[in-house]
């Protein structure tokens, strides 16, 4: 079935977006078991204007549609709220068929496109609060730095109180249906789709919610899945708890101690220093073998820790995959100076230890010293080595308050 429909929001108003149903990974980062669409909007102002684009590879049946409901050549301001190529990937040949087009966007939005693009094109760099005429309709723009990118910004229609809000409030959903009221339950699509792209930025998320708050608000249209005409404000609100609850997870004196050990020495290493942290004071110990642990399993643990300890015996002079598997889920948005220390058995050579460390200083971790390394087994004295390390970790952790 060819994807050539228009959807008119309003009078002055059409979805002009794609549906992308075969997609079955996005970003490489997470699974879109719903596909998603790419919503890009035209409104039908004295200046014709055209808010985000699509996805490179759906060009013919974007243009198709943008045809239905203007001449290109007559596109006098192209808005990109974000500049992730799933948005603006139809940019760079739009502004070839609409030569008078300006794009509107935030400073690094179109610091973003002149690399993203290769090319100058004429733009509008347009700051929160400020109105943009449109000849009948004004077009008022929302600082929304950081939701997901440091370029995103919102989009308001005054007249016709729409918010135009390209990833933000959005989720990849794939139904021709398109308004909220008409596509079915998408709400675990919305709520992957925030723990996966916004959840690290909460803080922002809260800082945008505040912003919009004030406004009167008809629709939200954002730039993946469903059109916001009738719960928008659910999924405002929805958006605000989850961001809460992100922040609020994170435990003031708990430290993520995960461990990967073929023989268990590196294991009996883990058991005494978290004895040794308890000894410090009051700091809960979430003690994990992590080799077979799942990754959102893993990225939630790290996320509601306030420190990170992590350790790994030496095979082949490297660390083992899981370990690895772990730097990947750390988000030094989220992260950053958390108090961090690696520790490991050895045979020879025990390089575990500065490999471990070294990712975590360039992950923004707050790393204790190089490590703790013991050769093969912790017998004797080297016991009571490793429980004070675990002191010595609790004292790093607690003097930081
Ligand atoms: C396949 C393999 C490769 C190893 N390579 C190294 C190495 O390059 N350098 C080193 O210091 N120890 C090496 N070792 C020794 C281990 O680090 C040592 O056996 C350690 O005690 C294992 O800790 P675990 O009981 O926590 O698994 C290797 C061990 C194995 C099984
Ligand atoms: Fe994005
Ligand atoms: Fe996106």
């Amino acid at each position: 079935m060819p994807d050539n429909k228009v959807i008119k929001i309003t009078d002055n108003v059409s979805w002009v977006g794609v549906l992308d149903r075969d997609i079955v990974t996005f970003d490489v980062v997470m699974e879109t078991k719903y596909g998603t669409s790419y919503n890009s909007y035209f409104i039908d102002a004295a200046r014709k204007t055209v808010v985000e684009t699509v996805k490179e590879k759906f060009w013919d049946t974007y243009l198709a549609k943008l045809k239905q409901v203007v001449v290109p050549e007559e596109i006098e301001y192209i808005v990109v709220n974000h500049t992730e190529p799933d948005h603006s990937g139809c940019l760079s040949r739009l502004l070839e068929i609409a030569p008078r087009a300006r794009v509107v966007g935030s400073g690094n939005a179109i610091r973003y496109l002149r690399d993203l693009l290769g090319f100058e094109f004429p733009h509008l760099i347009v700051k929160d609060g400020q109105t943009l005429d449109l000849g009948k309709l004004t077009l008022q723009f929302v600082a929304a730095a950081n939701l997901h990118w440091p370029d995103s910004i919102m989009t308001y229609l005054q007249e016709e109180k729409l918010l135009f809000t390209c990833d933000i409030f959005g989720e990849h959903y794939c139904n021709e249906g398109m308004f909220d009221d008409v596509v079915g339950d998408f709400d675990d699509a919305f709520r992957y789709y925030f723990d996966v792209i916004m959840k690290p930025y909460s803080k922002f998320m809260l800082q945008a919610i505040d912003r919009i708050r004030p406004l009167e608000i008809a629709a939200v249209l954002p730039g993946h899945g469903a059109v916001l005409r009738k719960n928008w404000k659910k999924y405002v609100d929805l958006s605000e708890k989850y961001a809460k609850e992100a922040l609020n997870s994170q435990q003031a004196n708990r430290v993520f101690l995960g461990y990967v050990s073929a023989y268990q020495n590196t294991g009996t290493i883990a058991g005494m220093i978290a004895q040794g942290i308890k000894e410090a004071g009051e700091i809960d110990v979430d003690l994990c073998d992590i080799e077979k642990m799942d990754h959102g399993t893993i990225e939630k643990k790290i996320s509601q820790a306030s420190a990170i300890l992590l350790g790994c015996p030496t095979f082949s002079q490297n660390i083992l995959m899981p370990v690895y598997q772990v730097f990947a889920l750390i988000n030094p948005i989220r992260d950053r100076n958390k108090p961090a220390a690696a520790f490991g058995s050895y045979g020879w050579s025990g390089e575990g230890a500065k490999i471990m460390t070294s990712a975590m200083s360039n992950l923004k971790l707050r790393v204790l010293d190089d490590g703790l390394m013991i050769k093969f087994t912790p017998h004797h004295d080297m016991q009571e080595k490793c429980i004070e390390y675990g002191r010595k970790f609790g004292r790093f952790m607690l003097d930081r308050k």
